[in-house]
């Protein structure tokens, strides 16, 4: 069979064995790969040039090839055009984006040297499967390089509205860059949706009949395959870790009270600053619950060099002293916020002894915080998942308790709702939601891309 070639801008760090964060397209990816294949990507390093030779390194049966980024590459090509502006404008919220020429200069610079790296490692069979809004343009970069074989695309952020697309002054030529790949994949059929009318709007061509797009004589099919997580492997996780005597401390701290749990890259998308007002508005509705439960936030430091992320952890630093400072008690402290990075083996345990799984992103391509938490569940007892309906996940969850995370007095209600929830509701929503998880996991969605790409016109 033809040899799988992934290429990403992160990669799973090969020296963190079980994974160093939770969700995260490197770790959704690393649970589904088969044996033989070839990951390429950026290292995490970063040094005086961009690296146009790939070191090497085997991680879990997979073969890595990552080059290093150059100071000034780092800066302009993945804090500015790919996190400054690409990030918040794909999330839709245009009022966040920059753009600077020189940037996006350096963007596609980067987008041609990776197709240039990757380029002697290439067989002429692969299949080429490149990930995410960083790497837009390294399908074009392949094919102008002379590259035949089958190349895909996936995009695991959302593809916004046209009116939304459009505000990025290198819209046509990103779009059309776009459409080198053979097929284009996306977690929801809202993201394909809102991509088949950009194309109409911006290069004219309608698709929408049989998401197929024509364009210079090439043509690209345009599918959606849900990302998914090893369901059973996770599983097994948590139990283990929740043996830990690391969750054992966890839960003694409690002494006894219910646990809220929330796991973010401290990220604007994710909606916390939202998320704890809505905690302090229940803390405020129902009195009866101060003292017996205890939120958990942990979230991980990201991108720290982009303002906007800055200001984030500064917003969140204030209204948790506030939620603490009104209502803690001598013993009892309502919010555990960190800012840290915990290993995903550890927190499956977390997950499984937290009785509320809160997941309020203001928009999220996927999620698959919402899809690990579930699986960590203990089905006899479960917990509740409260879940933005603005995350990819959100379509294939229905059973979760879906909250507009803006509606601050409806995320409190649902925190209320689900602590009063009984064990045969939790069973029964639990069961469904994770009937669904089985059948959309992390391998049903490689093979169903990889199908795709196999079987696409070319
Ligand atoms: C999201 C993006 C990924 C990205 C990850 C971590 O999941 O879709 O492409 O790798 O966030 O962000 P970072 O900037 O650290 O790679």
């Amino acid at each position: 069979m033809a040899r799988l070639v992934i290429v990403s801008n992160r990669v799973p760090d090969a020296s963190e064995a079980t994974g160093p964060r939770a969700g995260g397209l490197a770790v959704g990816l690393a649970d589904a790969l088969t044996p033989g294949t070839l990951w390429f990507g950026w290292s995490g390093r970063r040094g005086r040039q961009t690296t146009t030779e790939p070191a090497y390194a085997e991680f879990r049966r997979l073969t890595y090839a990552t080059i290093d980024l150059g100071e000034a590459d780092y800066r302009a090509f993945y804090l500015g055009f790919s996190n400054g502006t690409l990030w918040p404008l794909f999330h839709m919220m245009p009022n966040l984006t920059s753009f600077d020429r020189a940037e996006y200069a350096v963007y596609r610079e980067v987008n041609h040297i990776f197709a240039t790296a990757l380029l002697p490692l290439l067989r002429p069979d692969d299949l080429i499967w490149i990930h995410d809004y960083q790497l837009l343009g390294v399908a074009a970069a392949l094919r102008a390089l002379g590259v035949h074989n089958r190349i895909g695309f996936f995009l695991h952020i959302p593809f916004p509205a046209p009116a939304i697309y459009e505000v990025l002054p290198p819209a046509r030529e990103l779009l059309s860059g776009m459409l080198a790949n053979d097929v284009i994949g996306f977690h929801t059929e809202r993201d394909r949706w809102h991509f088949l009318n950009t194309v109409n709007v911006i290069l004219g061509i309608d698709a929408t009949a049989d998401n197929v797009i024509t364009h210079a004589g090439h043509s690209t099919q345009v599918i959606v395959t849900p990302i998914g997580i090893d369901v059973d492997g996770f599983t097994a996780q948590a139990v283990r870790a929740a043996r830990r005597v690391a969750t054992k401390r966890m839960v003694e701290s409690l002494s006894g009270r219910t646990l809220m749990i929330g796991i973010d890259r401290l990220d604007y998308t994710k909606g916390l600053p939202a998320r704890f007002d809505a905690y302090q508005r229940f803390l405020a509705n129902y009195p009866e619950h101060r003292h017996h439960i205890s939120f958990l936030q942990i979230a991980a430091p990201s991108r720290e060099e982009v303002d906007r992320y800055r200001a984030l952890r500064k917003d969140l630093d204030n209204k948790t002293g506030a939620i603490n400072g009104a209502y803690s008690d001598f013993d009892w402290v309502p919010l555990r916020y960190m800012t840290r990075t915990v290993s995903r083996s550890l927190i499956a345990g977390f997950y499984r002894t937290a009785r509320i799984g809160l997941v309020t992103p203001l928009r999220d391509g996927m999620n698959l915080v919402a899809k690990e938490y579930v699986a960590a569940q203990n089905p006899a007892d479960p917990g509740v998942l409260v879940l933005s309906r603005f995350t990819g996940a959100a379509a294939g969850m229905a059973e979760a308790l879906q909250v507009n995370p803006l509606d601050i007095d409806a995320v409190a209600e649902a925190i209320g709702a689900a602590l009063a929830m009984p064990l045969e509701e939790r069973q029964m929503r639990h069961a469904a939601l994770l009937e669904r998880l089985r059948h959309e996991s992390a391998k049903a969605y490689c093979d169903a891309f990889t199908a795709s790409l196999r079987g696409a016109n070319h």
